[in-house]
């Protein structure tokens, strides 16, 4: 069975100005050049303004972009294109962040032609998918995750699901201190892990990375991280952190 990476990826959201990004990244450097773990995996997703200062320190983690408008050049004032993601040497961005699909009304066809234009051109997009508080407690949750991931990847063939990692965000636990518990983010990690044994095949199932994301800090990676199918972290708020942010990446480390 393929070993899957563990990995955790810190999402700066709208946070930081030069100084403080390029002092983040360095102390983030610094602490990750101890670890010497090939099958971990540290990403850090700044503000667009930042990619280039926060490049420039990252030789130990990598660098990716929160967002990108799937279309290649052209009138589409304010966006930005995935060939200029390449042009900065960027191998990952986050698609369907719920911040992204609540507050700028992103689409679930949106959503999916972001992914399939990052496939198509060698990004690997961290497709974010959760319920709101409202679903999970009419006990929606698992029939809405499954729809969620038959909008977004319903008839792509099994090449291009290869190359996607899953982040599971409850819209309940982001931002707000309430975390899933390890037993919540491992019932739905593995729902999800089936979900793709039964839409494609046993391989793909097996070797997806899923990774949790929603109020995560170092008090409780160690529960959330020790679950069998939970390969890791998207990190907000602890993320601009570096103490914190070093703590959980350590954490997973030693899991793994
Ligand atoms: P949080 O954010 O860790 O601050 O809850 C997670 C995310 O939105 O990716």
């Amino acid at each position: 069975m393929t070993k899957r990476p563990k990995i955790v990826a810190g999402n700066w959201k709208m946070n930081l100005l030069q100084n403080e990004a390029k002092l983040l990244a360095q102390s983030l450097n610094n602490g990750v050049q101890s670890i010497h773990n090939d099958n971990l995996i540290v990403l850090v997703f700044p503000g667009f303004t930042l990619l280039n200062t926060t490049s420039q320190s990252a030789i130990h983690f990598q660098v990716g972009a929160q967002n990108f408008y799937p279309e290649k050049n052209g009138a589409y004032t304010g966006e930005v294109s995935i060939e200029q993601l390449q042009d900065l040497n960027l191998k990952y961005a986050l698609v369907g962040h719920s911040e992204r699909r609540i507050i700028f009304s992103e689409s679930n066809t949106l959503v999916r032609s972001k992914l399939l234009t990052a496939i198509d051109n060698d990004i690997t997009p961290i497709l974010c998918i959760g319920e709101t508080s409202d679903i999970r407690d009419q006990k929606q949750h698992f029939q809405y995750i499954a729809s969620q991931l038959k909008d977004a990847l319903n008839d792509l063939n099994p090449h291009q699901v290869a190359k996607i990692i899953i982040a599971y965000e409850p819209v309940w636990a982001i931002g707000t201190g309430i975390t899933a518990t390890a037993q919540q983010a491992e019932e739905m990690h593995a729902f999800i892990r089936n979900w793709f044994a039964e839409n494609f095949n046993i391989e793909i199932a097996n070797s997806i990375p899923i990774i949790y994301g929603g109020s995560c800090n170092d008090s409780n990676a160690l529960e959330l991280f020790s679950c069998p199918n939970v390969d890791g972290g998207l990190i907000g708020g602890a993320s601009l952190n570096v103490n914190q942010f070093l703590s959980i990446i350590k954490t997973i480390n030693g899991l793994s």
